[in-house]
């Protein structure tokens, strides 16, 4: 049985002892100050601005993308890539039970409804297994997307969901908010479906305040989503003339020069969480029934959260850990409570979650800001 002191002394053995040790703090320095003073100096601080197309071609860029479009925050971008994706009111999207809010917030915003499914243990993402039985289920001909979510930055089993999705002929939209920096293979998470999006909140590797990008190798979709995000404005010196109802969910230059910053400084934060995550794993190699999340092989996680794993599912033992940490300042978190379980979508079709709901019990996350790694 793993004994909550037990996992506090080797937390406090590789974050230190600074009285309070946030989550995941975004570094805030020198760049991040020079661009934002450039585009308060602009006079460019709203939704245009030459920092909004130097960001999306940066992360372009790094991710290979043929397309970035750079929108107010990851739930944003979840909704429009979803209806890029042809999901209309009355059609269900397949969701992993185990996410954050967003994920199933966005198939509602589309009018459609959520379908959960299950995880599976090694990468705590939707199980290409659980995706097979709904899409061969009863409803499974008004299912319209298939959304998997990398955990926590880990790639989940891409090859696998896309294997089954090209076999029933339904799109795939990456929820890639948490997987900036994380690859399968060569392929940055996020390009492996028809669309993915990242988010750029301040808890991420990479932050822009709040923000979000729909990423696309398909050029024509790029163009979609500018448009249907920027309210679908034709062109013109000073008419207002708009082609269908759109969005305004452009990210603000504003934000755009923060991320600009912070992306000049992403190599680093990966190598500094990567050497957290080892020093983590190395402070837990001698605790009993616990151990540390690591990348499923073939992939390269960017370890966004670092995840304390339990070897016995235990919700009790799990807050008792949970309580052990933040009573000394350190804010440990556990992962989101079902999504099949929140009150709006209770009614909502799902198949088995055991082990999702084994997943909820079983980990904590630890803080994993790449400060930590650098000390
Ligand atoms: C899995 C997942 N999906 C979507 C989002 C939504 O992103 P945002 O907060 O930028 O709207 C987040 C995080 O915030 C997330 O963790």
């Amino acid at each position: 049985m793993t004994s909550p002191a037990a996992v506090l002394e080797a937390v406090r053995s590789v974050v230190g002892d600074a009285p309070r040790i946030g989550l995941h703090e975004p570094e805030i320095s020198g760049p991040e100050r020079e661009h934002v003073l450039a585009a308060l100096d602009s006079g460019y601080v709203s939704s245009v601005g030459a920092y909004v197309d130097r960001f999306e071609r940066e992360l372009a860029d790094y991710t290979g993308a043929a397309s970035a479009v750079a929108v107010a925050n990851g739930t944003a971008a979840l909704h429009v890539a979803l209806v890029l994706a042809g999901v209309r009111p009355g059609d269900l999207v397949i969701v992993p039970a185990l996410s954050f809010i967003a994920t199933a917030n966005a198939v509602a915003h589309a009018g459609a409804a959520p379908w959960f499914v299950d995880s599976e243990a090694g990468t705590m993402g939707m199980s290409p297994d659980a995706v097979r039985a709904a899409l061969e289920g009863p409803e499974g001909g008004r299912i319209r997307a298939i959304v998997p979510m990398h955990t926590l930055g880990h790639p989940v089993d891409i090859a696998g969901i896309l294997a089954v999705a090209a076999e029933h002929g339904v799109p795939v939209v990456e929820d890639a908010a948490e997987s900036l920096g994380s690859f399968v293979g060569d392929t940055h998470t996020g390009r492996f479906g028809a669309l993915g999006v990242l988010s750029f909140n301040g808890n991420k590797t990479v932050t822009t305040g709040g923000g979000g990008a729909i990423l696309t190798d398909d050029p024509e979709l790029g163009r979609r989503a500018k448009h249907l995000t920027t309210t679908a404005k034709l062109p013109h010196r000073w008419e207002f003339e708009h082609d269908e109802i759109a969005w305004n969910y452009r990210m603000p230059n504003l934000n755009a020069a923060l991320g600009v910053a912070q992306l000049s400084k992403l190599d680093r934060y990966l190598r500094a969480k990567r050497r957290l995550a080892a020093a983590y794993a190395a402070a837990f190699a001698d605790v009993d029934g616990a151990d540390i999340v690591l990348e499923p092989p073939g992939t390269r996680s960017n370890y966004w959260l670092v995840a304390l794993r339990l070897a016995h599912p235990d919700r009790a033992r799990r807050d008792a850990i949970l309580a052990a940490l933040v009573d000394d300042g350190v804010q440990a978190r556990p992962m989101w409570n079902l999504l099949s379980e929140q009150r709006m979508y209770r009614d909502a079709p799902r198949g088995p979650l055991g082990t999702a709901t084994a997943l909820v019990d079983s980990i904590v996350c630890l803080p994993s800001s790449p400060a930590l790694g650098e000390r």
